[in-house]
C-alpha cells in the first residue's frame, strides 16, 4: 500500500507543481485535475493488482472492479481534496483501505506535500511516519478544536450543517474546514483535531481514516451515534470524552431546523 501511494504521489506532486503555474493561465485547471486523479488511480490500481492479484477494488474514478478473491477489496480515493488541488492549495491526500470480509483491516492516508504517511492495521495501532499516534486527551468542548466539511453548490444538508456549525462555533475553541475528509480523520488520529464531523461522504473518503482513528484509540460513529457511517456517509470521529458531548450538541442543533 505504501509503495503504491508513494509511486502515485510522485506524479501528483509534479502535476501540482505545474498546476501552481496553470493557476494563472486562461484555460484553468479543471481538465488537468481530472487527468491527475485518473493517473494516480491507475498507478495505485496497477501496483496493488501486482502485489495482491485477485483482490477487488472500489475506486472513486473507475468504480467497482470485481476480483476473483471475493473476500478482499481495496477502497481507493486517489486524490482527496480535489478542490484544494485545483486551486493550488497544498492540502490533499491519497487514501487507500483494505477490506477483508466486510471489515476494514488496513488503512493508509498519505499527504504528498508534507510527506506525512498515516497508516494503521487492525489491532496493531496507528502510526504517522513510524511514530505511534494517539487521539487527543482533551475532554472539554470549550478547549477543543473541531473540523468539519461544508456542503457546496448542488449538495444537500446546507441547513442542517449551518445549524450544527452555529452551535459548535459557540461551544468550542474553533472550527476548521480544510477540505480533505481523509486528512481530517488522520488529524483526529494524530490528536491535532479533537473531533471531526461531516455529512454525506463516500466510503473512499473515510474508509482508511476510520481505521486510523480507531487504532489511535478514538471513536467513530454516524451522526445518530450508530455504526452506519460507511452506508450513510455521515460521520463523527473523536475521543471518548468529546464524542458524546459533540454528538448531543449536533443532534440538538439539527432538531431545531427539522
Ligand atoms: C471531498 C473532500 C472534502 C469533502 C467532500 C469530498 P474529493 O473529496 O474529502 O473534504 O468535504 O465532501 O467529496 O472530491 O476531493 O475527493
Ligand atoms: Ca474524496
Ligand atoms: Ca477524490
Amino acid at each position: 500500500m505504501m509503495q503504491a501511494a508513494r509511486k502515485a504521489s510522485r506524479k501528483l506532486r509534479r502535476d501540482f507543481g505545474e498546476l501552481e503555474n496553470l493557476q494563472v493561465s486562461k484555460k484553468g485547471p479543471a481538465d488537468f485535475v481530472t487527468t491527475a486523479d485518473m493517473t494516480a488511480e491507475k498507478t495505485i490500481f496497477q501496483e496493488l493488482s501486482a502485489a495482491r492479484p485477485g483482490y477487488g477494488f472500489l475506486m472513486e474514478e473507475r468504480g467497482e472492479v470485481e476480483g476473483t478473491d471475493k473476500s478482499h477489496r481495496w477502497i481507493v480515493d486517489p486524490l482527496d481534496g480535489t478542490t484544494n488541488f485545483m486551486h493550488a492549495v497544498p492540502h490533499f491526500a491519497i487514501s487507500i483501505a483494505l477490506e477483508r470480509q466486510g471489515t476494514i483491516v488496513a488503512g493508509l492516508v498519505f499527504n504528498p506535500i508534507t510527506d506525512e504517511m498515516y497508516v494503521a492495521e487492525r489491532g496493531q495501532g496507528a502510526y504517522l511516519n513510524e511514530r505511534r499516534m494517539r487521539v487527543s486527551a482533551r475532554r472539554e468542548l470549550d478547549r477543543s478544536l473541531i473540523a468539519t466539511g461544508l456542503p457546496f453548490m448542488g449538495q444537500d444538508h446546507h441547513e442542517a450543517e449551518l445549524a450544527e456549525l452555529s452551535e459548535v462555533m459557540a461551544a468550542t475553541a474553533g472550527v476548521r474546514r480544510f477540505g480533505s475528509a481523509a486528512l481530517d480523520l488522520a488529524y483526529v488520529a494524530a490528536g491535532r483535531y479533537d473531533a471531526y464531523w461531516e455529512h454525506a461522504l463516500n466510503s473512499w473518503d473515510i474508509a482508511a481514516g476510520i481505521l486510523l482513528v480507531r487504532e489511535a484509540g478514538g471513536f467513530v460513529t454516524d451522526l445518530d451515534g450508530g455504526e452506519q457511517f460507511l452506508k450513510s456517509g455521515d460521520i463523527l470521529a473523536s475521543n471518548d470524552g468529546v464524542q458524546p458531548k459533540l454528538l448531543k450538541l449536533l443532534k440538538d442543533a439539527r432538531k431545531k431546523v427539522s
